[in-house]
């Protein structure tokens, strides 16, 4: 069952301030990762347990799971990851936010919220604002992964992120995975129930030129 909330809702106009890479890791040199709509954590833990030469920062909407998250990571003491709390559309907006997002090395979008009904795609994350946003403030070579269940979805996100010149998409392939953010393909929660259930998963990789 999905529950969603409604990312253009005026409850989600104040945001977090993100602190600064100093105050939210312990090496803030490393490679940094950005996960939009990671719910809980549980696919970022398991990355930076493993990763200690990357960070992690989560964003999610879902206010219960990012204070669950924050709890987690308080009790383990795991000093490469952070979650923040809002709609990674107004965050990545946030002048004060601007500063980690040039740093990041690599985002994903794992199965975010397919919003069917034709009315309601301006609701779904990945906007052509967002992207242009996204493309003014990554470094080249960084990387956009996408991973969906859902085909139309998918068709929609790929058009809207080809539909901006800065990035092109990278045959996967030619990928070493190795050099990511994710060496060990560990898998996210929905990742998982649609494996198991043998349901498609539709992925692509795109880089900024
Ligand atoms: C279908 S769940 C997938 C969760 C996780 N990435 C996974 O693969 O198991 C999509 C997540 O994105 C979050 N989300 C949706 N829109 C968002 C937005 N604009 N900003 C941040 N998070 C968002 C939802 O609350 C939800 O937790």
């Amino acid at each position: 069952m999905r529950q969603h909330v409604n990312p253009l809702s005026r409850n989600f106009d104040e945001i977090e301030r993100i602190p600064s890479l100093i105050e939210m890791f312990d090496d803030s040199k490393l490679n940094l990762h950005l996960d939009v709509g990671c719910a809980a954590g549980d696919y970022l833990f398991d990355l930076a347990l493993v990763n200690s030469n990357w960070n992690y920062l989560g964003i999610e909407i879902r206010e219960r799971l990012v204070k669950t998250a924050k709890l987690k990571l308080q009790e383990r003491k795991i000093k490469n990851l952070y979650f923040a709390f809002g709609n990674a559309n107004n965050i990545v907006n946030d002048v004060q936010s601007e500063f980690i997002f040039k740093n990041v090395k690599s985002i994903s979008f794992n199965f975010p919220d397919p919003w069917f009904k034709k009315r309601h795609y301006k609701r779904r994350v990945i906007q052509p604002d967002f992207i242009n946003t996204l493309s003014n403030l990554l470094q080249k070579e960084s990387l956009i992964f996408i991973k969906t269940d859902v085909k139309d979805l998918f068709a929609y996100i790929d058009y809207t992120i080809l539909g901006n010149s800065n990035f092109k998409k990278i045959d996967k392939k030619d990928f070493n995975y190795l050099e990511s953010y994710n060496p060990n393909k560990f898998q996210t929660n929905r990742e998982k129930y649609v494996v198991h259930n043998e349901l498609a998963v539709f992925e692509s990789i795109y880089i900024k030129i």
